[in-house]
């Protein structure tokens, strides 16, 4: 069967480029692995006193990586960080205590910015996160994109070379996904 990927977008903001970028390499993707946008702007600022009564959307989304095979970080470069919303959606997930949502899931992390440098400082910070609440990343092959228009239609990739490429790190990761289902079998 067919592994579905929640997909969590860093940018919040409805032209978001990074949205954009996810949902063309969720075209690309199609007939390989199954992408999930997963919402995380509905979630408050954790705020740990918040438990008392689980807000819908925190429950929503423990419920969302608990039904995904891997996970798909998608993350915009702030300040060569990576967003807030995104720290803030994985913070919620870990807890309560000891039903961390995370833990295992096979994951990857890309990005994209207009700037040369493709999100690389962002993506690096957002791996030390990332693996400290157990995800198990894909470090390699990596996907640091400049964003350029000329390449996208809407949220569809039009440059054959860039679909190419793109196309090839999904076979990666769909691959790791796989290699990581059988080890944990
Ligand atoms: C940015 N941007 C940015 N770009 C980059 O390459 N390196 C950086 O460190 C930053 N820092 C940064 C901080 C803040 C607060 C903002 C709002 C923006 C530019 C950023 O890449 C650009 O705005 C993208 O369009 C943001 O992604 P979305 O929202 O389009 O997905």
């Amino acid at each position: 069967m067919m592994k579905n990927v929640a997909v969590l977008v860093g940018s919040l903001r409805a032209a978001s480029i990074n949205r954009r970028f996810a949902e063309a390499l969720a075209k690309l993707a199609e007939g390989r692995l199954a992408f999930r946008f997963v919402e995380i702007g509905d979630l408050p600022i954790y705020n740990d006193d918040l438990w008392a009564e689980p807000p819908a959307a925190v429950t929503r989304l423990r419920q969302d990586i608990a039904a995904a095979d891997a996970v798909l970080l998608v993350t915009p470069e702030y300040n060569r960080s990576y967003a807030p919303a995104l720290s803030n959606a994985i913070h919620w997930a870990t807890r309560p205590w000891g039903q961390n949502a995370w833990a295992g899931k096979p994951a990857a992390i890309t990005g994209t910015t207009p700037g040369a440098t493709g999100t690389a400082a962002g993506q690096n910070a957002l791996r030390h996160l990332a693996s400290s609440v157990g995800l198990d990343l894909m470090i390699f092959p990596e996907v640091y994109w400049t964003w350029k228009d000329t390449h996208f239609d809407g949220s569809t990739l039009t440059d054959a070379e860039s679909a190419k490429f793109l196309s090839g790190w999904i076979d990666a990761f769909s691959g790791f996904i796989d290699r990581h289902t059988k080890v944990a079998a």
